[in-house]
């Protein structure tokens, strides 16, 4: 190799020794007659001095030499003469003095700094991702993700699971998120599907007699782009043949909790992992991933309100909607501005308006308010005996804040579960070194699509129903629940997962309820089906996202910090300018003509 060491390794015991360092110009300094310069390579950065008087070729050196030229040094380890110690740096209390030096590259100046962890315009950043990643924050980062998907393997392989490659052209099927599809050259008019997830594949080889599967498995699904969501992104895939539920919420809680216990000692768990069903989650959060770090939770007041003159709250009852409301603890000397603020964010999420009741300030109890104290335009339709019954069902205390929205009980929940998380954020209340691990079970198997008047999957069309519930899919399908579990950490669906469908007959009769018809069964699903015919074993798994995972641990706020080529918001490859044009011969050769949109 061009070196013998790495800059990050050295140490005091390298004192007297001779090194050779090959790496990047990180910072140069001139001083007293001597230049110094920061050399960084993948593990670290050492200072290494250039003077004249020992140092070969030092001036042609130092006068060519600028951040970011790969340079090559042979030298003696020193200890750093008294006072200049370094303590921010790793190898701080040492230098090196070079002997001799030389150029293996230059550079261009860098768009950004390189050497310096400051904010970069995101889009400069992913055109230039190979110098972003130099960035000593995204190999941190790099790093964790290596270690993580290390952890897996290891996890997972002590277990007795294996790891199958899987195609990555494969047939379009509709699976929840629009395919990526790719022309077939061979057969004109064709194409292939890239997979939204290796499901199908990975229940074939339940049937094919893999016992313990997984994968560190690519996917595509051609879905707008959010924070937690890109185009391509990776999924630990995993399946068990004769599992139940249990044993895979179990083996998920292990691998997480000694994850973080050995990856990121630093950072707390809540143990053992709380269950909540999609109904409770829905009914006290507003959401199916509530975030549990914190409490805040929303409370039905629909029977109080329905005593009361307010007429927002009569007409939302009579129309078969819900009264509900959360606390926001000592917010109750809100200002008219900040109030105003909270109502206009609950309308873009499309309420008709949010009823704030501020409970006067915090002195006292909630017994000694008097409607004086109480600020709130409801205050002349509302007795003081009904909003202290509000004020106790929210577990508020005197100087809270009351938030409360009316209308139809699914607005109301998307609504103030927004509402709480933002509330939560405000409040401070969402501790970025904890990590509130919960699994949502109970789930509805189907979900009536209101626009279509069709069922859809809660998660995908292989659920199995729950045993109890079969006799219900023929008369009451609305009210069957699926075998699938989500596991959810501080507001973000980390996995999803299900105990599978393993005869055709149950699997058709729920392609039917999806409204397939028997031709379109076969011609889409017609490889399942006939697989269930040769034994195929009961199944299930679950499919934690990675790129989620590593955010999490990183503590960062989008998946594309931790993902080293990601998309744009707007499924752009900066780096490479994809997508991109291709030439004439390359789409008749694949049988395609583009048409202009008009
Ligand atoms: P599901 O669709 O719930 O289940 O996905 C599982 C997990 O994958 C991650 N994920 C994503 N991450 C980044 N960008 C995206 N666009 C994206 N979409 C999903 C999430 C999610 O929880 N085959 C089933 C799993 C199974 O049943 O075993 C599936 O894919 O972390």
């Amino acid at each position: 190799m061009l070196k013998d060491c790495s800059c990050g390794e050295l140490n005091k015991g390298h004192v007297g020794t001779s090194v050779n360092l090959a790496g990047w110009v990180d910072r140069r300094r001139d001083h007293g007659g001597l230049t110094f310069i920061d050399l960084r390579d993948s593990e670290g950065i050492v200072q290494v001095v250039f003077n004249p008087k020992v140092t070969e070729s030092y001036h042609q050196i130092t006068s060519e030499v600028r951040n970011e030229y790969v340079i090559q040094v042979t030298g003696e380890v020193a200890i750093r003469p008294p006072g200049t110690e370094n303590t921010k740096l790793a190898t701080g209390e040492i230098e090196v003095i070079a002997r001799s030096v030389k150029i293996l590259n230059t550079s261009k100046t860098p768009p950004f700094y390189i050497n310096e962890d400051i904010e970069v315009d995101e889009s400069l950043r992913l055109k230039y991702r190979y110098l972003d990643l130099r960035r000593a924050r995204m190999q941190e980062i790099l790093v964790l993700r290596h270690q993580v998907v290390k952890f897996i393997r290891d996890f997972l392989n002590e277990r007795g699971f294996i790891e199958v490659e899987t195609p990555i052209l494969i047939k379009s099927t509709p699976e929840g998120a629009r395919d990526y599809l790719v022309p077939s050259r061979i057969h004109p008019g064709k194409f292939y599907a890239l997979p939204q997830s290796p499901q199908q594949i990975k229940q074939l080889l339940m049937v094919a007699g893999v016992g313990k599967y997984y994968q560190i498995a690519k996917c595509f699904r051609d879905e707008d782009t959010r924070a937690d969501r890109q185009p391509e992104f990776t999924q630990l895939d995993l399946e068990i043949s004769f599992v139940e539920e249990e044993d895979i919420l179990n083996l998920m809680e292990k691998m997480f909790t000694s994850m973080v216990e050995i990856l990121k000692p630093e950072m707390r768990l809540i143990k053992p992992f709380p269950r909540l069903s999609y109904a409770d989650a829905m009914e006290s959060y507003g959401i199916d991933r509530p975030d549990l770090r914190f409490g805040l939770e929303i409370s039905d007041l629909s029977d109080i309100a329905a005593g009361t003159d307010f007429s927002v709250f009569r007409s939302a009852i009579d129309q078969g909607g819900r009264v509900k409301g959360i606390c926001a603890p000592g917010c109750g000397n809100y200002t008219r501005t900040q109030l105003d603020e909270l109502n206009r964010l609950v309308r873009g999420w499309g309420a008709e308006g949010l009823l704030t009741i501020s409970l006067g300030d915090s002195a006292g109890s909630l017994e000694d308010l008097t409607m004086e104290m109480i600020k709130s335009v409801a205050t002349r339709f509302l007795t003081l005996e009904q909003i202290l019954e509000m004020a106790r069902r929210l577990d508020a205390s005197a100087g809270d804040l009351l938030l409360i929205v009316a209308g139809k009980l699914e607005l109301v929940s998307t609504v103030l579960g927004e509402l709480r998380q933002e509330m939560g954020l405000r409040l401070e209340l969402t501790d970025p070194d904890l990590l509130a691990f919960t699994f949502i079970v109970d789930f509805p198997l189907l979900a009536h699509d209101e626009k279509t008047g069709r069922f859809e999957p809660m998660h995908h069309p292989f659920t199995a129903p729950k045993d109890d519930d079969i006799l219900l899919l023929d008369n009451a399908p609305e009210k069957v629940h699926g075998r699938h579990y989500d596991l959810v950490c501080n507001g973000l669906e980390i996995a999803g997962g299900s105990i599978r469908i393993h005869t055709p007959e149950l699997q058709r009769k729920v392609f039917r309820l999806l409204g397939y018809t028997d031709e379109e069964m076969e011609e889409l699903f017609g490889h399942m089906l006939e697989a269930f015919e040769y034994g195929a074993p009961p199944h299930g798994g679950i499919a934690p996202g990675i790129d989620r995972i590593v955010m999490l641990l990183a503590g960062e706020k989008t998946i594309r910090e931790v993902i080293a080529f990601p998309k744009t918001q707007n499924a752009v490859d900066l780096t490479f300018s994809a997508p991109s044009p291709v030439s004439h011969q390359q789409l008749t050769e694949l049988h395609l003509n583009i048409v202009e949109e008009q």
